[in-house]
């Protein structure tokens, strides 16, 4: 299977998710190899790695690629080969620094596109203007690709009830884009370590006598499995209606 979490508007929270789902349990249940795959030249997630690396931290079944070519057979190539290798890819798919053609390549590509989304007018305009056009070239393209593509309500309050969210984007949401049905709330612990190389599951280690951080931590893990869980079962629905 391969995943795309995409957007063209910067700090929507692509990278933790594209890193924490490439580490979750779920994931880790259900495929044998995992690569996680930034498409960024500013590689804040080779950076990130190079931590983890250099504090000896046990990967398990995830490896990390970096494709920062802008030359288009190189990343195209690049993208191919990783997929052939493991079951499950998860890519981090920016926008503007590497430009339509890369991002309508890699979006392409993938059996499934996500695309987290602020509950806000800004990020809606920002993605009518910039990521919709890509999508529906893909579409006109390749017609089967439509249900493809599915919005993840991001930094949700933590509270807030998702089947508000759920219907807040049905109704704004053009045809081809659909809503998934979980969101990815709001949560403090990721101000406390993202930058450092670890991952939730590590972190969660790191704080275990500290009660208020344990619990901070356990909700954003269940926050990541119920996201990597309904990213699964879409992903099967997708399989089955080739
Ligand atoms: N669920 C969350 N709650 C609060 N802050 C978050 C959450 N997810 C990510 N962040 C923070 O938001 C910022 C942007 O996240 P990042 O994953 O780097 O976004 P992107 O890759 O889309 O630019 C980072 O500082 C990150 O720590
Ligand atoms: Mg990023």
């Amino acid at each position: 299977m391969i995943i795309g979490f995409v957007q063209t508007k910067g700090g929507t929270g692509k990278s933790t998710l594209a890193v924490n789902t490439a580490f979750s349990e779920s994931m880790n249940r259900q495929f044998p190899s995992i690569a996680l795959v930034e498409l960024d030249p500013q590689g804040t997630l080779k950076s990130w790695w190079e931590e983890r690396d250099d504090m000896g931290l046990d990967p398990g079944k995830v490896s990390f690629h970096h494709i920062s070519s802008t030359q288009k057979e190189v990343f195209q190539q690049g993208i191919k080969s990783i997929s052939d290798f493991n079951e499950l890819m998860i890519m981090d798919i920016p926008g503007e620094s590497t430009g339509k053609l890369h991002t309508r390549f890699a979006c392409a590509f993938c059996d499934l596109v996500i695309i987290p989304m602020r509950m806000s007018t800004n990020d809606e305009s920002a993605f009518m203007s910039n990521l919709y056009p890509i999508i529906k070239e893909i579409i006109r393209a390749v017609p089967e690709k439509k249900g493809q593509f599915h919005v993840l309500p991001v930094f949700t309050h933590p509270l807030l009830n998702s089947r508000h969210c759920f219907d807040y984007f049905e109704d704004i949401l053009p045809p081809q884009i659909s809503c998934l049905p979980a969101v990815f709330p709001a949560r403090t612990v990721y101000e406390n370590f993202n930058r450092k190389g670890f991952n939730l599951n590590e972190y969660a280690k790191l704080v275990e006598s500290n009660k208020k951080y344990t619990h901070q931590v356990t909700k954003a893990i269940e926050d990541i499995e119920k996201i990597s869980q309904t990213i699964i079962s879409i992903g099967k629905e997708c399989d089955d209606s080739k």
